[in-house]
């Protein structure tokens, strides 16, 4: 965390009080902060989902392991989509999706969505799927995508969904390190007007995790793939049953696993992130119906996020569909075939609440807002930004072009391991300030502690939580000492999110980024010892070193430091090769923008390699103090390449 980021913010002194008419129409108040913690999630607990069987006891905490909603029974499909039917809502639509190509988009009511649902829950029974069976799900946003998983909840199989754009390699290590033995998978994406590959890629990563028997392949582009015989099916093939009464929903305990969410770390192999049923399912409903206002019979609501991420989880699926929300799902980029495609969308469907990420309102910044001005956006009413810290010239940029001025706009900070959005402006309450996601949610304790473990009243240092939540991560997969290392041992008692923050004389948490070994590239968090050790695992390279820039428009950029071996020399064939090795390895969302050969890498004289002087060559900063290097010159050399080194950008 720097200086230089605590005085820019604190120079931000723009306020925007709710209108009074928004207020008036709001779904919270600000008495809601009044409400003691326990009768708020008790409360929540009862009102937002439909219980089989009631819970008995709101919660129990055994550092660092909560439990929520303990006694109780439920079943998150049936929350999410056989209520609603149930309640005479089936005509009411789920889902408004939208391809990449051209002209293709589907209307599923809920109705649609409980056959589709019950289809695919049959269709996983009928390759085996059962309550405990674990299921992968590797593929692009297609509506089947939310059907897989509303599948396996309906099923009582937890599931992990892997991002289309990771690597085969990806794809078997979460495969292999949940123990999955069934995959959902597709035959192609599309993507900026191409196909993706993902069964191929798929088949890859099938022959390393030799626990997947059997397959599900969902048709999409239509071209022909492998199909291995015994394995593989074709869901459009396999003939069952999508009548409701023929795959009830499973029961489940309010803590039983729902699912895995593979995230990095400081280290080189992601973590598996566990949520659960009922704690997640009340933390999610609860946060999108307060934090969005959602008016379910009338709002268009759309969280352009992808699936295969944390926010898609809770934003996409299971948040809005246990609210009964109808929602946008688009399929493809923000750029195909025009840079109008994004605002095309929210005139179509009359999209009056949207939800992204600083890393694409700053990319529609950069295209222009002409593109923004050829429609007619005046159905939105409310603006979400989430992913990294919104800087406060986007956030002006989000308020005026998109917003035209009347729109609140709500910036949440959470994570994977959070669940649900912790500290956030509540619309028709919070006065927001640019750069600043406000206050905790009600029912949550946030603090910022200093390095001694002190609570800081006002200034920066280290964001903690000091109570449990409902959709607080029940730990990481199968790794309890990493779990209790990653985010209890810093501070005892304290949840560490590992994010700087300062807070203001109001009491508004600003937050700061990162202060671990982790990058935030395009809101996406990925560790740098993961892209160091797929360097290093290329043949020809010695050592390697990954830091995060600055960039305009992804928030950080990823700069790789590398040496070569023996008689290797840098060339640009070698920086590609590397680029795509990386790519292969882990996916392009880890491509490094730009590749540094050095000799030698900064050391400190016991070995340690200097990760400071790095980031510091990397943003042309200056180099501060460099004693403690074994060697000094090196850092100046380095400096004097990383001037002339390619960038991608
Ligand atoms: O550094 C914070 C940043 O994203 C991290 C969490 O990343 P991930 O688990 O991938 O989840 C992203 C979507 C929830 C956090 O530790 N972050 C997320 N939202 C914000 C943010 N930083 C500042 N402001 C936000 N609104």
């Amino acid at each position: 965390m720097s200086d230089h980021t605590i005085e820019t913010l604190s120079g931000e002194d723009r306020r925007f009080p709710p209108s009074a008419a928004f207020a008036a129409q709001a779904n919270v108040h600000a008495d809601v902060y009044d409400e003691p913690f326990e009768a708020f999630w008790e409360r929540n607990g009862r009102e937002r989902v439909t219980w089989f069987e009631p819970f008995t006891e709101l919660y129990r905490w055994e550092l660092p392991y909560a439990q929520w909603y303990l006694g109780g029974k439920l079943n998150v499909a049936y929350n999410c989509v056989d209520r609603h039917v149930e309640a005479g809502r089936g005509d009411r639509v789920a889902y408004h999706w939208e391809g990449e190509p051209a002209g293709e988009a589907r209307t599923i009511t809920y109705a649609e969505l409980q056959r589709n649902v019950v289809r695919m829950a049959n269709a996983l029974k009928e390759i085996g799927v059962g309550k405990g069976t674990a299921v992968a799900i590797y593929m692009g946003m297609v509506p089947e995508l939310a059907v897989a998983m509303l599948a396996c909840t309906r099923l009582g199989a937890p599931h992990t969904v892997v991002f289309g754009g990771f690597s085969a390699d990806s794809l078997s290590d979460r495969m292999n390190n949940m123990g999955c033995e069934v995959l959902v998978t597709q035959d192609e994406a599309w993507r900026r007007g191409k196909p993706v590959p993902l069964k191929t890629v798929a088949d890859e990563a099938m022959g390393a995790a030799p626990g997947v028997r059997a397959t599900l392949v969902v048709r999409r582009t239509g071209n022909p793939v492998p199909m291995t015989e015994g394995r593989d099916r074709w869901y459009h093939e396999l003939e069952v049953s999508d009548d409701p009464a023929s795959c009830p929903c499973e029961p489940m305990d309010s803590e039983e696993l729902l699912f895995l969410m593979y995230t990095s770390g400081t280290t080189a192999s992601p973590k598996g992130i566990a949520h659960t049923t009922a704690g997640y399912l009340v933390g999610v409903a609860t946060t999108h119906s307060l934090i969005f206002d959602l008016k379910p019979e009338t709002d268009v609501y759309w969280c352009a996020a992808d699936i295969g991420w944390i926010t898609g989880h809770s934003y996409i699926v299971y948040g809005p569909l246990c609210n009964g929300a109808t929602s946008v799902m688009y399929e493809g980029t923000p750029d195909y075939p025009n840079h109008e495609r994004w605002w095309e969308i929210i005139e179509r469907y009359g999209v009056t609440i949207l939800y992204t990420a600083p890393t694409a309102i700053r990319a529609h910044m950069k295209w222009g807002h002409e593109h923004a001005e050829a429609h007619d956006l005046s159905s939105l009413r409310l603006l979400g930004s989430v992913g990294e810290p919104i800087n406060p010239e986007a956030w002006m940029w989000y308020h005026r072009h998109i917003g035209g001025e009347r729109c609140p706009i709500v910036d949440t900070w959470w994570q994977t391991e959070t669940g649900m959005v912790l500290i956030t402006p509540l619309p028709g309450v919070t006065t927001t300030k640019p750069g600043s996601a406000t206050r905790p949610f009600p029912g949550i304790e946030a603090a910022i502690l200093n390095e001694e473990g002190e609570r800081v009243e006002q200034g920066g240092g280290y964001l903690v939580l000091e109570k449990p939540w409902p959709a607080m991560t029940r730990g990481i997969y199968g790794d309890d000492a990493r779990f209790r290392e990653t985010y209890w041992s810093r501070f005892p008692g304290h949840y560490f999110a590992g994010d700087g923050a300062r807070i203001d004389a109001d009491g508004d948490f600003w937050l700061l980024g990162r202060v671990d070994d982790v990058m935030n590239v395009s809101g996406h968090r990925l560790s740098t010892i993961e892209v160091e050790s797929v360097l290093v695992d290329h043949p020809k390279v010695a050592e390697a070193a990954v830091c995060g820039r600055a960039d305009a428009t992804t928030g950080q950029a990823i700069v790789a430091y590398v040496t070569l071996k023996g008689n290797e020399g840098p060339s640009v064939e070698m920086l590609e090769e590397l680029r795509n090795h990386v790519a292969q390895k882990i996916g392009a969302i880890a491509k490094p923008a730009n590749i540094v050969f050095t000799p030698e890498l900064p050391k400190t004289r016991s070995g340690k390699i200097m990760r400071r002087l790095l980031r510091d060559v990397a943003e042309n900063r200056s180099l501060g103090d460099t004693t403690a290097l074994a060697d000094p010159s090196v850092v100046s050399e380095l400096a004097s390449r990383a001037a002339e080194a390619p960038t991608d950008d």
